[in-house]
């Protein structure tokens, strides 16, 4: 696991989990194989998380795609819950406490915040990036930051 908060020579906490998707995208750009390497990846290499995946967006639906973690909904409409309400603005949700959030989905029970991030590509809503963690306030601005630039580097080469 990388350590984020670390500094000095190099690269290092998002920079470097940049560097690495990229190596891990640069021979495959299929969207299941990228998908499910993308959720693993983060699920492993980023502290404290208890789900990590993808929402598919299917006519205005959000379907259940590559994901690590408890099972989960299958169908999210756009506008429900942090993963529809991502869908429905097209803006990023980083919720520091579920319970507090109207209208959060309850998959698992061990989550306690939530970060989720809308996939555009060329204008286009793919889906969503869900992040859940057992921690309130799990996810900084930094965090944000960084996991916005990786889900950028997943769409720049994967075809969706
Ligand atoms: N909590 C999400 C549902 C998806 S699970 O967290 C995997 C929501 O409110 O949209």
């Amino acid at each position: 696991m990388i350590d984020l908060n670390a500094s000095g020579a190099g690269l290092d906490g998002y920079a470097l989990l940049a560097a690495q998707v990229q190596a891990l995208f640069a021979d495959e750009r299929d969207f299941t194989a990228n998908a499910a390497q993308f959720s693993a990846f983060v699920y492993h290499q980023i502290e404290d998380l208890n789900w990590a995946g993808f929402y598919i967006n299917r006519d205005e639906q959000l379907v259940l795609g590559p994901f690590q973690g408890q099972v989960a909904c299958v169908r999210i409409p756009f506008g429900k819950g942090v993963c529809g309400t991502a869908a429905a603005t097209r803006q990023t949700q980083r919720v520091e406490d579920v319970h507090a959030f109207a209208g959060h989905i309850a998959c698992d029970s061990a989550s306690n915040s939530e970060l989720v991030i809308p996939l555009i590509k060329e204008g286009r809503l793919v889906g969503v990036l869900d992040l859940d963690s057992p921690t309130v306030g799990r996810f900084s601005e930094a965090d944000q930051a960084g996991l916005e630039q990786l889900a950028a580097i997943f769409l720049q080469l994967t075809d969706c």
